[in-house]
């Protein structure tokens, strides 16, 4: 990807020498721009130090841009609330892979390849059966995609752009089955096949709760609604997934280990893992009266308990995709006809949270994670299966990310350097003289 240089420069002097340097500074199309440190170890012997990358643009990409100050999440520059309304999610996936949305000709084209690629290989049922059926089903996950470089050798050959695209397709097609599998296989139930004549999101409702001695018929509305909530999980930007995918990827490991990579990282509380983590959070808090309570201890210093689905790394304002979920919530839950006391206790918590100074100060505000558990609830998936559809959607994103990265020609290995806080050299101490 070309560096668009401006003609800008920072000048770097360190006080003890007067020594000056002059380092590039790059823009982009829009957002923060970036000072070009390529060549500050070369010309100074001195890294940058940002470790948690606060302050650090790690690639160049064009796949999505998010305005945290605003609340913005743009794919291919479609605002996610036009997408989430007007679109579907194997349409957002060929815009993510080819940044450009499909016409007819192109969406039907790509819908056939997806859909053709659903079932898995036979044999990759009996890894699931190695698991004990009380696997965390994320565990499930990371082994079975990072077993398929076992079984589609034809699509692990990075450099070749056929083979790239089609371990693409493969993995958006398949993490539908291989997740309903993982369902089945934690419930006791036989595994169902894919269908071909079902849209993306049905048919993985199909596979998870249907049962072969009956016919299974998703309800539209919850099929929409799932299709929308993969939608707003699909790719966001380079958070900690996707940055595993990046760095994993820049070694030239296949794309199926890269994405197992990508779902152990999602998998973290502090991640993808607080969806399940905010429903454990309201059951925990039980009341309207006890949130007082939990939110004097979310503001503790010294108890590890945090806000789940509050707060965010990039958005200082309201998380967009917060915004949806919380109104698909409403069309479930009116959907399935359930008064869930859980969506009324996240929405006090909500209300108290936002005119609480603490969460004000420090901009804390619910985040994709805060609804999504409520809807899949509501759905009837179990809390630990809500990181798995987490992964789903998001595998289109870190496979996109992935593929922009190997097509990148100034791409190299990732290897970041650290400050050395050690001991400096010393003599080997023999056994029998150490204390
Ligand atoms: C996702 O990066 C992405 O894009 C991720 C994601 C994606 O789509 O890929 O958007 C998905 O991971 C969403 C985030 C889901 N995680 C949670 O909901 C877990 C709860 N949230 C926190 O753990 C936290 O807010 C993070 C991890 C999300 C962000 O952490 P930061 O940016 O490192 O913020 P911080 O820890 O520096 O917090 C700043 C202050 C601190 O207080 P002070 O030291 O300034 O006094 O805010 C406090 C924190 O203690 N704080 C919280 C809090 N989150 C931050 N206090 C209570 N509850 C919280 N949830």
């Amino acid at each position: 990807m070309s560096d668009t240089k401006s003609s800008d420069t920072v000048s770097v002097t360190v006080n003890s020498t007067g020594e000056t340097i002059e380092l590039p500074i790059l823009d982009g199309t829009e957002g923060p721009r970036v000072i070009d440190v390529r060549q500050l170890y070369a010309q100074t012997g001195m890294f940058t130090y940002d470790p948690s990358y606060t302050s650090t643009a790690s690639c160049d990409s064009s796949i999505t841009y998010i305005d945290g100050e605003v609340g913005i999440l743009r794919h291919g520059g479609y605002a996610i609330e036009d997408l989430a309304e007007h679109s579907s999610f194997l349409e957002v996936c060929y815009l993510l892979l080819h940044g450009e949305l499909p016409n007819a000709s192109q969406m039907g084209d790509f819908e056939h390849t997806i859909t053709y690629h659903t079932m898995v290989h036979d044999q990759l049922q009996f890894l699931y059966r190695g698991f004990r059926r009380d696997a965390h089903p994320m565990a499930v996950m990371i082994g079975v995609v990072g077993a398929m470089s076992a079984f589609y050798h034809d699509s692990t050959d990075i450099s070749d752009p056929d083979q790239r695209l089609i371990a693409s397709h493969r993995l958006i097609a398949k993490m539908p089955t291989m997740a309903a599998m993982a369902y089945k296989y934690s419930v006791g139930q036989p595994f169902m096949y894919p269908r071909n004549d079902m849209k993306y999101a049905e048919n993985f409702l199909h596979m998870t709760f249907g049962v072969p001695a009956e016919d299974y018929e998703a309800s539209p509305a919850i099929a929409r609604a799932l299709d929308r909530i993969f939608i707003l999980h699909a790719d966001h930007e380079q958070n900690a997934s996707t940055s595993t995918v990046r760095l994993a990827g820049s070694s030239g490991a296949n794309p199926f280990a890269c994405i197992a990579a990508g779902i152990a990282t999602l998998w973290g509380p502090a991640h993808g893992g607080a969806n399940q983590a905010v429903l454990e959070m309201l059951e925990q808090i039980g009341s309207k009266d006890r949130i007082p309570e939990f939110l004097e201890r979310a503001k503790d210093k010294d108890d590890p308990f945090r806000l789940m689905g509050f707060g965010h790394r990039v958005y200082k304002n309201y998380d967009p995709r917060a915004g949806v979920l919380k109104q698909s919530t409403y069309d479930v839950l009116e959907e399935v006809g359930i008064e869930n006391p859980l969506l009324e206790l996240a929405m006090e918590l909500e209300r108290i949270a936002l005119e609480d100074e603490y969460f004000v100060e420090r901009k804390l505000f619910p985040n994709v994670d805060f609804y999504s558990g409520i809807i899949l609830s509501a759905i009837g998936f179990p809390t630990s299966m809500f990181t798995v559809l987490f992964a789903l959607a998001r595998t289109v994103g870190w496979i996109a990310q992935w593929k922009e990265m190997i097509e990148d020609p100034g791409q190299r290995i990732g290897r970041p350097r650290q400050l050395y806080k050690g001991y400096v050299e010393r003599d080997f101490v023999p056994m029998d003289k150490r204390s």
